[in-house]
This record gives structure tokens, sequence and C-alpha cells, in this order.
């Protein structure tokens, strides 16, 4: 009990500074939650507690991961599945925008309204636990998740984590942050052991975990790898000592698929639930079930500890309302015709519309843009990327290929598309008769290419680059990306319709930053990053291209000049040091003074904004220090529009720290000439380091400065202060 009443104070502290008073579908606390979950279990067998932490029947029922039904007491099969961006091997459901994508967003209540839609789809077809969201941190550019997660900032994948849990959460469905911890890349993911200091595992990795604890997420899910030659999911340190210790995480943790490796040291290092169950996949054997009970029969585990495991899992499921008309679970992975027709849909292909206009990121634009379909007679549309290709995405598993427009890459963090407007159908049916549409699919003739672009007034050129989850090999990569160049021959068709045509405008479809070595050609007159936008995505670009949606999307990582500018790249080795420690992303660009091609942040709009100077305001001291700084963003251009402001911190000198860190941004949405206040306001959590010494959160004394503008090298003013 005593750990239940510290945790109040902490939820009660978040519910206080972020949330409207609860209303009866929010989440319960964990209190509430714990006091029904320790009824219930109380009245449980050790084998019935220990069978609701056994996976079972994998690929032999429903969903991607179920546990074991129990009668007297009455507990059901919970359903686990994929994945972050929607409802895996499912129909009638969304495909919308990957987590990146909602990452470039910046838009705050965009995300949260994407979480609680996945929410309603996973609970509309009976399904209790969402794989998802994923806060890899994008370390490498070249890694094969990146695109499932928030990019390369904690600040940032912290506040999209967030939002997605609660969204999620708040629809009754748990959330799974994932992966814990230190799953930065495909290659040897099952085989390799990562080294990381403590400070850079709680400043940079640990961070977006903690914030999630702190909104309550259901579960965390441990990773494929080894910390420290030791497996993520029999981790004491990561598990039992920072996880449930440190940030008194109080749902359950459950392993990949296939990641538990033995059943009395996972147990006892805080593994809650095996998934899907076997030993090796498929297998029928497993570590948990009887060997399980076998184990605590031995007095290798204690009933204590099985019965906390069966109580947090319990807890999850009441605290999201889970024993209350729970939709029958209504998906089947093993036969699909099977599935009755369940539509969950409703209108949110709204939301993945204009989150995906939201999230574009206008990298370059002499003026070109937006396109007035009056002043064009031709237009040329070049490069498979743009094409309404039938062997498209759907055609191939898991998104598993490269063929057509990239709207989703591949592994299991997909879904299937239930139609995927394509660029082209999405400026056709924007231009309608208005405009000739001429078209070149073929990515592999630049001749070819370079005529189209010939006979129209303007050329657009669609290129991307794709990656995803080591299982599945697309081109020759397997999972990670071998190269950061463009796929289909990209920078030579965009090198010889610049030749051809003077007015180019480049629309690249990625998981993350591609070198552009034609950037700069006066003739590619605008560069558009439309990211992996799912199934609205022709949609979305023609809201941008044409000017119905004012681009707002930031970048959510650093796009390099030169591809050595990276610190760290996928290596095809066994040990995985972090020794770039702290300097991950723009941090690194900073502390180096290397000049990035396009930054962190950074994106264009088709009007322009001024900020006034920053008003800074501190007041208590200690742990209660609250620094707040506020500035007026005037949109000075003549259409309306959205700007995302944002807050760096430098600490001071003495706290070895790069040169600045994200920790506030906002969207806000200003009409022509208009104006508006935007306040940050920083506390522990923002002014702190991780101290090494005391293994504790300390804020450093000396003077910091703070630093708001545009993107984190379009700084408009900065002001110190001293703590
Ligand atoms: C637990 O699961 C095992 C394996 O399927 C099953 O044989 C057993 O009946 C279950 N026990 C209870 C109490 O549910
Ligand atoms: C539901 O999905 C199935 C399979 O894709 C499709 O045939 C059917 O038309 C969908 N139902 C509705 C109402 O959209
Ligand atoms: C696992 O059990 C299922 C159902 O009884 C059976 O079809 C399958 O062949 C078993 N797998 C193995 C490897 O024995
Ligand atoms: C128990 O675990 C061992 C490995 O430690 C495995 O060989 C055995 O098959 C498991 N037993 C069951 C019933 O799954
Ligand atoms: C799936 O279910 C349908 C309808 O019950 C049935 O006709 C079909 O044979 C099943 N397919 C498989 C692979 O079991
Ligand atoms: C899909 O793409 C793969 C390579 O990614 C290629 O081998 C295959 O032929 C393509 N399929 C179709 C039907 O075009
Ligand atoms: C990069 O990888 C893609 C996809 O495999 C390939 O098409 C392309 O040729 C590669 N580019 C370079 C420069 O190696
Ligand atoms: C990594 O190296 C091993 C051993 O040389 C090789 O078998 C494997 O294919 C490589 N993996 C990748 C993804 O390149
Ligand atoms: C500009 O802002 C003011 C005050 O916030 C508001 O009253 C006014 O309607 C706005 N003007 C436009 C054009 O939106």
């Amino acid at each position: 009990m005593r750990v239940v009443a510290s945790l109040l104070i902490t939820a009660g502290a978040f519910l206080g500074s972020c949330l409207a008073a609860p209303t009866s579908s929010d989440p319960l606390t964990w209190e509430a939650a714990y006091q029904k979950a320790n009824d219930l279990v109380g009245q449980m067998s050790l084998e019935q507690k220990v069978n609701i932490t056994t996976g079972t029947k994998w690929r032999r029922t429903k969903c991607v991961g179920n546990t074991y039904a129990i009668t007297e007491p009455d507990f059901p099969s919970l359903c686990l599945q994929d994945g972050p961006l929607g409802i895996r091997f499912a129909d009638n459901i969304t495909a919308g925008v990957a987590g990146i994508t909602a990452a470039s967003s910046w838009d705050k209540q965009a995300i949260r309204d994407r979480g609680r839609y996945m929410g309603q789809e996973f609970k509309g077809k009976g399904i209790h636990v969402q794989l998802g969201p994923s806060v890899d941190l994008l370390r490498a550019p070249d890694a094969g998740r990146i695109w499932e997660g928030f990019g390369e900032d904690p600040y940032l994948q912290g506040i999209a984590g967030t939002e997605t849990v609660l969204g999620i959460q708040g629809a009754g469905v748990v959330a799974t942050a994932k992966h814990y911890i230190f799953n930065n890349q495909e290659t040897n993911r099952k085989a390799s052991t990562s080294t990381v200091d403590e400070r850079t595992f709680h400043e940079i990795y640990l961070w977006p975990y903690a914030r999630m604890v702190e909104a309550g997420v259901g579960a965390v899910m441990c990773s494929y790898n080894e910390i420290d030659s030791i497996w993520a999911c029999e981790n004491e340190y990561t598990m039992n000592t920072v996880l449930k210790g440190e940030l008194d995480f109080k749902g359950y943790v459950m392993s990949d698929w296939g990641a538990t490796h033995s059943t009395v040291p996972a147990v006892n290092a805080g593994l809650d639930m095996t998934m899907p169950g076997d030993i090796i996949m498929g297998d029928n054997y497993t570590y948990f079930g009887q060997n399980l009970t076998d184990a605590v029969q031995n007095g290798d585990v204690t009933e204590e500890r099985v019965t906390d495991m069966a109580t947090r899992i319990v807890a999850a499921y009441y605290k999201m309302h889970q024993d209350k008309d729970y939709p029958e679970t209504t998906v089947n992975m093993v036969n699909r015709t099977e599935a009755p027709e369940v539509l969950v849909q409703a209108d949110h292909h709204k939301l993945v519309r204009s989150m995906g206009a939201a999230a574009t990121v206008l990298l370059k634009n002499d003026g070109v843009l937006p396109l007035k379909t009056d002043s064009i007679d031709t237009l040329a549309l070049i490069g498979s990327d743009a094409s309404d290709d039938p062997n498209g995405p759907n055609s191939c598993v898991s998104r598993g290929c490269s063929n057509g427009t990239i709207a989703m890459a591949w592994g299991s963090g997909t879904a299937d598309f239930p139609y995927l407007i394509t660029p082209h159908q999405g400026i056709q049916s924007r231009v309608g008769d208005d405009v000739e549409i001429i078209t070149n699919f073929w990515d592999w003739d630049a001749e070819a290419a370079a005529e189209t672009a010939r006979q129209a007034n303007v050329a657009l050129v669609f290129s991307n680059a794709d990656s995803g989850e080591e299982h599945i090999i697309v081109d020759g990569n397997v999972g990670d990306r071998n190269n950061i160049s463009l796929w289909h021959n990209g920078d030579a068709l965009i090198e010889a319709a610049a030749e051809a045509n003077e007015n180019v405008i480049v629309i690249i479809h990625s998981v993350g930053p591609v070198l552009m070595p034609w950037v700069d050609n006066p003739h590619v007159r605008a560069v558009v990053w439309s990211g992996v936008p799912g199934q609205e995505s022709g949609n979305s670009l023609a809201d941008v291209l044409f000017g119905d949606y004012n681009p707002s999307g930031r970048l959510p990582y650093t796009i390099a000049r030169n591809e050595e500018d990276y610190n760290v790249r996928v290596i095809n080795a066994t040990t995985l040091e972090y020794t770039e420690k702290l300097e991950v992303g723009y941090r690194h660009f900073d502390a180096n003074d290397i000049e990035p091609l396009f930054e962190f942040g950074f994106g264009l709009s088709y009007t322009k904004f001024d900020y006034s100077k920053v008003k800074l305001h501190t007041k208590g001291h200690g742990d209660k220090v609250r620094v707040t700084a506020s500035v007026e963003v005037t949109n000075t251009g003549d259409v309306d529009g959205a700007e995302i402001p944002q807050a760096y911190i430098s600490f001071p000198e003495s706290a070895g720290e790069p040169p600045k860190q994200l920790r506030g941004f906002e969207k806000i949405h200003l009409k022509a000439g208009n104006k508006s206040k935007v306040t940050f306001e920083f506390g522990k959590t923002e002014l702190s380091i991780w101290d090494v010494d005391s293994h504790e959160w300390v804020i450093p004394s000396g003077e910091f400065a703070v630093h708001v503008g545009a993107s984190s090298r379009d700084i408009r003013d900065s002001v110190s202060f001293t703590l």
C-alpha cells in the first residue's frame, strides 16, 4: 500500500497540471485499478495467475498475442495486436500517418486525436492492447524502424508518446510503449548487446518512457537485444531498478515476440508477460506456464512475484474500464474472411488527410508553390512513387516491397490500406479538367523522363526511400537501409528532369533522411517532404501543393549535407557502443559546428512569421523553480498559416551538455496580419540533468539560456538566466 500512496501523488500532480476534471470514461487512477485488481487476483490460484501472464496459440487464434482465459474467477483472454499506426491483419480500419510523420506535424492536439481514433478502432474490434506507440529513438539515419517512432529528440518523442498514450488509453485501450530499450537498429537486433552510459540512458533514451509512465501507460515491451550482455527481457537494472523503481511504473512489462530467454531470471528481473508465449515461435513450449508454476513450487520465484505480475496485468485492464461492456474480439489473423465485418473507421480519414498535410515539410520553395491551376496548362508527374500501380503497397504482405507510392514502410508496424489515394489520384482530383496531366512512371529511363518533363509547364518528380523490420528483405535491404540515397533511380530522374524543365518540384516519400545532391540546382524550385502519410497520401499532398493547406510541418530529424556528417550509422557488429553519448542528432551537429542541409525543427511556410523579444520570468527556487519565457509571434505575410515556435535550453557550461536541447514547442494558427503570445514553462523536469554520483535528476547551478526560434538553427532571440 505504501507504493500505491506515493503513486497517487504523482498521478494527482499530473492530472492537476494537464487535464480537466476526470469524466467516467477517463482511465481509472492506478490506485483505484489496483484495488479492483487485488480483489480479483486474490481469488486466483497460482496456476490461474500464471496463465494470465502466459501467451498462447500463436497464429492459431485471433490476435498476434493472446493470453489464457480463466474461469472462477473469470478473466478473459486478452487480445494484443499490432501496431503503432493502426490495426494490423484487419479490414475496415484506418491506415493513417506513421509515427515519424505524426511527429513532423509538431501538433500536440492532432497527435492526441490520432491516438484517440486508433484507440477507438482497436476497442471497436475488441482488442485490449495496442502494440504501440514506438519511441525507438532515431539514433542512426539508416535504421529500419525509425519511421514507427517520433524522431531524433527525446523531448519530442516524450510529447508525441504521451499524447498518443493519452489518446489510446482515453478511448479504453491499453497502450504499449516499445521497445525497451536500445533497439535502435535492425541489424543483429537479436544478437547484439548495447552499451550505454548511465547519463545517456536517462537523458536520451529513458526520457520518453519517463513521460509516458507519468501519463499512466499500461504496458511496456522489452526488446530483442541485450544490454551490457544481459537480455533486455531479463535485465534487472533496466526493468526492476529503473522502470519499476525509479519511474514507479505500475503497469506490466511484456516481451517482444520471442524475446524471453528464461523463466527464473526473466521473472525475477521484472518480466510480467511472455509473448506470444512460445520459446521458439510455433514450438508450443513456454518459459512461463507450467515452468513458472514449477519455479514457484521449487522456491526459485516467490508466489508474491507471480501475484504482482498478474495484478499489474489485471490493473491495466481495469484502469481502461475493460471490465465494462468490452466488445467481443472480432479480428482474426488466422482467417480474415471469417472475421465479421465490424466497421470502425467513422470519419477518421479526415484527420488522416489533414494530418498528412500538416506534417508535410516544405524544405525549399523559391515562390513556385503554391501552384495556381490557371497558370498551368500541362503538369508532368514523373516517377513510380506518383503512380497508381495495381501491384503497389497492398500487394505485398506487411508492405514488404517497394512498388508504387510509399505511404507506409514495412514490417509488423503496418496495417493494410483500406484504400490508398496515390499522388496521381490526389492531384488529378484537385485539378480536374483545368490542367492536362502527363505521366511517366517508369523509373529506369531518365531520358524518357526528361522528354516528359520537357512537354510540361511544371514537372513534379517523385521519389522515395523505404525501410522496415529485419524479417523482410527488400531490394537487399535487411530492414535497415543499405544507403541513405533515394531509391528507384531518384537522383538521376530529378537531374534529368531539371535539365529539361526549369520548373521542377521534387516530392519525396521517405522513412528518414536522404542525401539530396541536386538540391541547389536552380531548376529544382521546390522540395516537398511528405514522409509516410498513410491512406490519404495524394489528397494531403494536393492540399499543400495547391495552397489549400499552408504547410507547417517541421523536420523531426536532421538532414545532413554530406553522408559523413552523421556520427552514427547502422553497423553490422555484435557490440553496439553508444560512444556518441548525448550527441545524438542535432546535438552532434551543434556540438561539432557542422552545418546541416536542413536542420532539426526546420520547415517553410507560404507566409512569414516575426518573433518579438523573449520575456523571461523566474519564480521559486531549488526543485520548485519555474522559468517562463514568452514571445509574441506575428504572421507578417498575406496568407493565413500556422507557426511552430520552439524553445531550446542551454545548460551551464559546467554541466557538460550539448549546446542546446528542445524543451518546448507549440503550434499556433494565425490569420494573416495577426499575432499571438506563446508561453513556455520550464520546471525541474526540463532543467535537470542526470547526476551519475547521486543517481538523481539535479538542476545544475550556473548560467542557463533559453533560445526561442523557428527551428534549432533559426533562433530569433536568446535570454540567459542564472539558477
Ligand atoms: C492453464 O493453462 C494450461 C495450459 O493450457 C491448462 O492446461 C490449464 O487448465 C490452465 N489452468 C487454469 C487453472 O486455467
Ligand atoms: C470491409 O472490408 C472488406 C474487405 O476489404 C470490403 O470488401 C468491404 O467492402 C468493407 N466494408 C465496408 C462497408 O466498407
Ligand atoms: C503446436 O500445437 C498445434 C495445435 O495443437 C499443432 O497444430 C502444431 O503442430 C504444434 N506445433 C508443434 C511444433 O508441435
Ligand atoms: C520449460 O522450459 C524449458 C527450457 O528451460 C523447455 O525446454 C521446456 O520445454 C519448457 N516446458 C514446457 C512445458 O514448455
Ligand atoms: C477461411 O474461412 C472461409 C470461410 O469460413 C473458408 O471458406 C476458407 O476455406 C478458410 N480459409 C482457410 C485458409 O482456412
Ligand atoms: C515489387 O517490388 C519488388 C522489389 O521491391 C519486385 O521484385 C517485384 O517484381 C515487384 N512486384 C510487382 C508485381 O511489380
Ligand atoms: C540505395 O539503395 C537503393 C535501394 O536498395 C538502391 O536502389 C540505390 O541504387 C542505392 N543507391 C546507392 C547510391 O547505392
Ligand atoms: C553481418 O555480417 C554477417 C557476418 O559477416 C553476415 O552473415 C550478415 O549477412 C551481415 N548482416 C547484414 C545485415 O549485412
Ligand atoms: C486577430 O486577432 C484579434 C485578437 O485576437 C481578433 O479579434 C481578430 O478577429 C483577429 N483577426 C483576424 C483576421 O482573425
